[in-house]
């Protein structure tokens, strides 16, 4: 059997360079067996786009709130998933998450969860930003709370820096969300 088969993943993306990792992680979670269903912000959508998650997942992908039919989904979702997870997470969405902001399909499932589903989120921006209090304390307070955070990887960034900031590997992602729910 997939070491995922019957699971059901919320995978959300945020507009990070690193975007394009998060398709790698949705292949690796469907050919486990997951059931994943990708949410985006609009930042997100200027890296990567519906057609390739919706082609991997078999799903279609979830953005709008207000979207006719789907007003419940973030309560659906949040009630529903074994795990949700911000990958990659963008400094906006990590200060958005603190400070408890529902303008978003992120933010509301953030909301709704309310920790009754494990909640992992993983950086991933230059050094500089992943180093600055606003960035930092906020992280630190979302884990407080019971997010998981995921560790960055150190080496060389999109802009040229070389630091840490890096987006975890998809497939050690996928080892640790294995180790979590298999
Ligand atoms: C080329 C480029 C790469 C970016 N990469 C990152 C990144 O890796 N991490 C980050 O926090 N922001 C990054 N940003 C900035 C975000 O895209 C920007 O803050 C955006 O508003 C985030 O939107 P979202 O959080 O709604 O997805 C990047 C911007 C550009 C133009």
């Amino acid at each position: 059997m997939s070491k995922l088969e019957g699971r059901s993943i919320v995978l959300q993306v945020t507009g990070s360079i690193a975007a394009f990792k998060a398709a790698a992680l949705a292949s690796l979670l469907v050919d486990a067996g997951a059931g994943v269903q990708v949410v985006v912000s609009d930042g997100a959508r200027r890296f990567i786009g519906d057609a390739t998650f919706e082609g991997l997942t078999g799903r279609p992908v979830l953005s709008d709130l207000f979207e006719r039919g789907r007003a419940h989904d973030h309560i659906r979702l949040a009630e529903t998933a074994d795990l949700l997870l911000l990958y990659p997470a963008t400094a906006n969405h990590v200060a958005r998450l603190r400070a408890g902001a529902a303008d978003d399909l992120i933010g509301c499932l953030f909301l709704a969860n309310n920790f009754r589903r494990p909640y992992w989120i993983a950086p991933a921006m230059n050094s500089n930003m992943l180093a600055h209090p606003a960035v930092a304390e906020a992280l630190t307070v979302l884990e407080g709370w019971g997010c998981r955070i995921l560790p960055t990887g150190e080496g060389r960034l999109a802009c040229g820096a070389v630091g840490y900031g890096r987006l975890l590997e998809p497939e050690r992602v996928l080892e640790l969300i294995v180790e979590a729910l298999a």
